[in-house]
């Protein structure tokens, strides 16, 4: 048996009345990449406030996230984030319950501002805390918007880092059916944006580009996306076949309509994510398909899978738009579903760069 700290021991009582109560507060902390973030939820569901402090206009000077600089503004800003999310819930830190941080995966040194914050706070006020994986926080956006859902179903998670379709068992426990082979879906996008000419984060920028574009303009063949016996992905062949005919147009001083390539690439990343998840959710035996990541704040991605699940009978979920991209209630709820099986972490939580459901 593991030996643990006196702060794990002296805490124990508050986490049994932590997990008795149901309702109590939890707050969430979330730094693993660009937005320093915190939350106060009440339950798993009930979001009392949330806060956030953005980094995107310093990194997009850059063209993309800069690790170190990243580090240092979660450094600045993190003490008056959560004090921010205290203060808009209407409570302070002696009223709260238990924090849930994100600890993997993410850029370490970002990791490490939250979870050594988290920690002090959690040392100096006597509440016990959890370590929580960003990516189950991103699945579980969908309870803060759907009261009602509760596992198992299908998700379909979409991110900067990661695309997998995951089956979700239980509030804690998961199976990969599909992973990408190379590229995230966010990641492709932001390729693309920038082999456009668009700013950073990319995914934004080409939805709107291509919303005035034609997206049979430029068809983009990709068998392994096709292949809907494999749920796996692909996603750098489609972002090398935007760049190849952009230079090959180039070479021969031929326009490219950048709007219909914006387009013509949504839909092909669109039709694979859609294709393959709903075809994994039926096979799976699953009744719902819910949608998680950053790319889920994506309206094409959005609207063609809702009509993609009711033309199969599935019930389709995706969260809010303010739960899409980062953010620390998703972080809270997850920890809280966690907390109720009698997780909990001591002080050697540490951050891993890590991953989710890694083969
Ligand atoms: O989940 P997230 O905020 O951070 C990670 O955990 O990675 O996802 C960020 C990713 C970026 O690649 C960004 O370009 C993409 O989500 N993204 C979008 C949209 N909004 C954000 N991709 C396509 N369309 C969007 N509207
Ligand atoms: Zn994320």
């Amino acid at each position: 048996m593991t030996e643990h700290t006196d702060y794990y021991n002296r805490t124990e009582a508050a986490f049994k009345a932590f997990g008795s109560s149901g309702n109590a507060l939890l707050l969430g902390i979330e730094s693993s990449c660009d937005e320093t973030a915190a939350a106060v939820l009440r339950g798993g569901r009930e979001v009392l406030s949330m806060a956030v402090h953005t980094q995107i206009p310093i990194h997009r000077l850059y063209g993309g996230v800069v690790p170190e600089i990243a580090s240092r503004s979660h450094t600045e800003r993190i003490a008056a984030v959560t004090g921010e999310a205290l203060d808009r819930a209407g409570v302070t830190l002696d009223d709260i319950g238990a924090i849930a941080v994100t600890s993997e995966p993410g850029l370490i040194g970002a990791l490490l501002v939250g979870v050594s914050f988290a920690k002090g706070i959690a040392l100096a006020a006597n509440k016990p805390m959890i370590g929580v994986n960003h990516i189950e926080g991103h699945i579980a956006a969908n309870y803060l918007t759907y009261p009602d859902l509760e596992p198992p179903f299908t998700c379909l998670i979409a991110s900067g880092g990661h695309s997998h379709i995951v089956l979700v068992k239980d509030y804690a426990e998961f199976e990969l059916i599909g992973r990408t082979r190379d590229d995230a879906a966010g990641e492709a996008f932001d390729k693309v944006a920038r082999a456009l000419g668009l700013p950073y984060p990319g995914g934004p920028e080409v939805e709107k580009l291509a919303a005035q574009g034609d997206a049979a303009a430029y068809p983009l063949h990709t068998p392994f996306n096709s292949d809907l016996s494999v749920f796996d992905f692909s996603f750098s062949g489609i972002k090398t076949a935007v760049v190849n005919l952009m230079h090959n147009a180039a070479q021969k001083g031929e326009a490219i309509n950048r709007a219909d390539l914006a387009a013509s690439f949504q839909r092909s990343v669109v039709e694979t994510l859609t294709q393959k998840s709903v075809r994994a959710a039926l096979e799976y035996g699953t009744d719902t398909l819910a949608l998680a990541g950053g790319v889920s704040a994506n309206k094409a991605l959005r609207s063609r899978l809702e009509e993609a699940c009711a033309a199969a009978g599935l019930r389709f979920c995706r969260p809010d738009m303010r739960f899409c991209t980062d953010n620390a209630a998703m972080i809270a709820s997850q920890g809280y579903y966690r907390m109720m099986r009698g997780e909990r972490s001591d002080l050697d939580l540490n951050p891993t760069a890590g991953s989710f459901l890694s083969k």
